[in-house]
């Protein structure tokens, strides 16, 4: 859809005013405030796609979705791998700008170090889409400094997990443990906020410690054998991912303990291995966090570059997985 007389007066004035403020502020360019770049209609884009890291079955599937998308849309995909390290992400999206990428989906490891990623590609007219991380919203802005944020409502999948396990706890006193995702991401935050904030309004329920697990499985398992030394009556495990989940479950069976049994656990994503553990009565439940990005980000970009307007969330509708449903759905997890 072209851009209404309106928008297109509003568009013309947030130009004029950034024009404005950036002379003012004796600034070299106006892109730091005019809207993000356009995107131009082409047969064949260069696209850029800006991976965190690979160390578990949801970043795997995430990347693998990029690729199976890439053909269909008519992308040429740059993907890169920065390996856990969010100064090799920033540097990757920086040689990504000089291959010259005509877009970016990023998913940003940290909500703040990311930030001069998204600002650079702004500034070399990029348009840039953040995938399933968000940065910090107070610095950058989705319709200024990124066109969207396209992924889940991480605050509503914390709150449904606390839901989940205020109806089915079987105990009377809740002793939790929650497993942090990376220290800094959006998941991390908005998770541990939705969960704890839940939790906060019931005295049954205690959060007893709370800890980042990198949302990777081997140091869930590390931090599950520590922290199980100072709380040996723990009888909730709350994991921001699946990952860190399947680790705590292999920290408490060597430390003899029945989880599913004498510990509930509760986490997020979808996974296979978390799927199968449900149905193996090892884990009550995990709210969906999809990783298949790719044919959104197709579809999005083609409504961006034919000038329609996108909202500043498009918002992932997670699913939840029980024993009443996992083995249904085990066949199409990652
Ligand atoms: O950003 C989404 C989160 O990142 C997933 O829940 C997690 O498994 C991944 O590493």
């Amino acid at each position: 859809m072209p851009l209404t007389t309106v928008e297109e007066t509003t568009m013309k004035r947030r130009i004029l005013l950034g024009t404005a403020i950036a002379f003012g502020l004796g600034l070299s360019t106006v892109s730091a405030i005019a809207e993000p770049p356009p995107l131009a209609q082409k047969d064949r884009y260069k696209v850029g796609f800006s991976q965190m890291e690979s160390n578990n079955p949801w970043r795997i599937a995430e990347t693998k979705s990029f690729h199976d998308t890439a053909e269909a849309c008519n992308w040429d995909l740059i993907a890169t791998d920065a390996a856990g390290s969010a100064a090799k992400q920033v540097a990757d999206v920086d040689s990504m700008i000089a291959q010259g990428i005509d877009i970016l989906f990023l998913p940003p490891r940290e909500e703040k170090p990311l930030i001069p990623a998204v600002m650079k590609a702004k500034a070399a007219g990029i348009p840039t889409f953040l995938v399933d991380r968000s940065v910090d919203p107070a610095v950058a802005q989705a319709g200024e400094h990124y066109v969207s944020f396209l992924g889940s409502d991480f605050i509503d999948q914390g709150k449904r997990v606390a839901e989940w396990t205020l109806e089915n706890f079987k105990g009377e006193k809740g002793i939790i443990v929650e497993l942090e995702g990376t220290t800094g991401s959006s998941p991390a935050n908005d998770r541990a906020k939705g969960f704890d904030d839940v939790m906060a309004q019931h005295d049954n329920m205690e959060i007893v410690a709370s800890q980042t697990g990198d949302f990777a499985r081997d140091m869930g398992r590390q931090v599950m054998e520590t922290l199980l030394q100072a709380h040996p009556d723990v009888n909730i495990v709350y994991a921001h991912n699946d990952e860190m989940a399947i680790g705590a479950i292999q920290a408490l069976e060597l430390a003899g303990r029945k989880p599913g049994e004498d510990v509930l656990i509760v986490s997020i994503d979808g996974t296979r291995d978390a799927l199968q553990a449900i149905i193996d009565g090892k884990m009550g439940v995990t709210v969906e966090s999809s990783p298949f990005f790719g044919p959104l980000a197709c579809e999005i970009m083609g409504k961006y570059a034919a000038g329609e307007s996108i909202p500043p969330w498009v918002k992932v509708e997670d699913r939840i997985f029980t024993k009443a449903n996992a083995a249904d759905h085990i066949d199409e997890a990652y």
